[in-house]
């Protein structure tokens, strides 16, 4: 019986053939608090098989108990039902399903004993040899932990069909320039087909950008407007209220560009202005994604001087706490011009969206987190309210797709205001998930997850997008060392540096304040 009043109703639910999750780099953070806190999310509701089996592989001798009580802590801290004490019997289940392989990556023989294992693994649960392999390492890891995978023999070839089936999960970073991410897929490429990659955005796995697409496409009445004919402009915002927390090191060599432009904003991009695929199929819908990517103009000189904003936050306060200044944190230099806050004015040249100009920015330290696409519309073509309209504020209709946090939609337009009066006032009509469905939203990684086990790659990044995305973001990356410019600087807590108000005051816009 289903536990989850949004799953009743639900016809198309499958559950997974057995096997078992093998996740490279299982002493790292993500495994605990988000990797097995999801997979038992999905045990729980039963939406995966009794037989799965998880297999940590990394360096540290902890063994399967020592494993075991780690996963359990990061279960009652993060999964999203969190439960293990009401629930003794479903743990301990689940954990009889958990083992642990010692082993080093660049070691031939940990792979060979991890092959044995497996083997011993699957007889004992009635596994038939299902694998997934999750590359959760650092990036740096990934070729000789999948040069190592196949020379052991543990990748069959073969997509969502073939049995047993090999599924191979790559975290992010896929890359940090287009020659990285080509070297990276050609290495991929070597020893599984591009049908087993499941290259992983957890932004894809968040229900508010799912709903992007059933926004646009299970509605009639929305696309319709959805172009240059009555789009004037669309701004979209990765905010964070956070700095880097303790990440010098990684934020030093990503900045914000490749941390959330690269992969989790250029999904929200393509989901946005995409044409509708011809079916919801990982390809088809992966089509029209790429199209997207490729038709991003891309950016001359003079256009990466005028519409490129690059900032960074200087000390000051988010939310009343201080925040020391981005040079300030351990292991960043004090002279560093790497940017945590980026805005972009940029067109996307196909037939929907000629001359409608996009306005992306993400960045650290801002006043609040905030995740959204707004569609701002064009003015009604004749003023008929005249100065008293123009003077209560906006006259453009916004659409505005909240993503996270106060997940919802709301579309702002004009009323007459109460009373002998012609003046126009702008109201919403609101949609909230909370209200509407009240029940919180599935963790993105539990979604992910269970699309590759089922053999789904809709919700993950084929290869050709990520060299597509990368094409466009390395030219404006080349620029910045080229010109060796330094960055803009914005106080934390502020919504950045004046630069980037003053590339859409140019144009007789500005950005919204969420
Ligand atoms: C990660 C980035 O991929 O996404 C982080 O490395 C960022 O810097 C995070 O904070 C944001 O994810 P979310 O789901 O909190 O919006």
């Amino acid at each position: 019986m289903s536990e989850n009043p949004l799953r009743v109703g639900l016809v198309e639910e499958r559950i997974p053939e057995p096997c078992t999750v093998v996740i490279f780099g299982a002493s790292g953070d993500l495994t605990k608090r988000k990797l097995v806190p999801a997979l038992y999310s999905l045990a729980r509701e039963r939406l995966v098989p009794p037989g799965l089996t998880v297999l940590g592989f990394a360096r540290r001798p902890i063994g399967d108990d020592g494993f075991r009580a780690a996963m359990r802590e990061g279960v009652e801290k993060f999964a999203r039902r969190r439960p293990v004490a009401g629930d003794e019997a479903l743990w301990a289940s689940f954990a009889q399903g958990i083992f642990y392989h010692q082993g080093t990556f660049d070691d031939p023989e940990s792979y060979r004993a991890l092959a044995a294992r497996l083997a011993e693994i699957d007889a004992a649960r009635g596994v038939p040899g299902n694998r997934v392999f999750y590359l959760s390492t650092p990036p740096g890891d990934f070729p000789v932990i999948l040069r190592n995978l196949g020379a052991a023999g543990l990748v069959v070839r073969g997509g969502a069909g073939t049995r047993p089936f090999t599924r191979i999960i790559v975290e992010k970073p896929f890359g940090t320039d287009l020659e990285s991410a080509r070297v990276l897929n050609r290495q991929v490429l070597e020893v599984a087909d591009e049908r087993q990659i499941y290259r992983i955005d957890h932004y894809l796995g968040k229900e508010t950008v799912q709903n992007l697409m059933a926004f646009r496409f299970a509605n009639a009445i929305f696309e319709p407007l959805w172009n240059n004919r009555f789009v004037d402009h669309v701004q979209i915002t990765g905010a964070e209220a956070i700095g880097i927390e303790g990440r010098g090191d990684y934020f030093e060599s990503a900045g914000i560009l490749r941390d959330m432009v690269q992969n989790h904003l250029m999904q929200i991009v393509s989901l946005t202005a995409m044409e509708t695929p011809v079916t919801m199929g990982a390809n088809d819908l992966r089509d029209e994604k790429v199209k997207v990517v490729k038709a991003l103009r891309v950016m001359d000189d003079a256009a990466l001087e005028r519409d490129v904003v690059r900032g960074q936050y200087t000390a000051g306060s988010v939310g009343g706490k201080a925040l020391g200044g981005y040079r300030n944190e351990p292991k960043v230099a004090p002279d560093s011009k790497t940017e945590t806050y980026v805005a972009l004015k940029f067109w996307i040249d196909s037939w929907r969206w000629a001359g409608v100009p996009f306005y992306l920015r993400s960045a650290k330290a801002m006043p609040k987190k905030v995740t959204e696409v707004a569609l701002v519309f064009k003015e009604a073509p004749l003023r008929l309210f005249g100065a008293a309209a123009a003077a209560v504020g906006s006259r453009a209709n916004v659409l505005a797709i909240r993503i996270q946090p106060d997940e919802g939609i709301s579309l702002n337009f004009g009323s007459k205001l109460p009373g002998p009066t012609t003046a126009i006032h702008p109201v919403n009509m609101e949609f909230r998930y909370g209200t509407s469905f009240g029940t919180e939203p599935p963790e993105a990684y539990e979604r992910l997850l269970l699309d590759c086990m089922l053999g789904d790659a809709s919700l993950f990044t084929r290869g050709d997008e990520v060299e597509a995305s990368w094409t466009w973001i390395s030219k404006i990356h080349q620029r910045w060392r080229a010109a060796g410019t330094d960055v803009a600087r914005y106080e934390a807590g502020t919504w950045g540096p004046a630069e980037a108000e003053a590339l859409l005051l140019r144009d007789g816009r500005s950005w919204r304040r969420p």
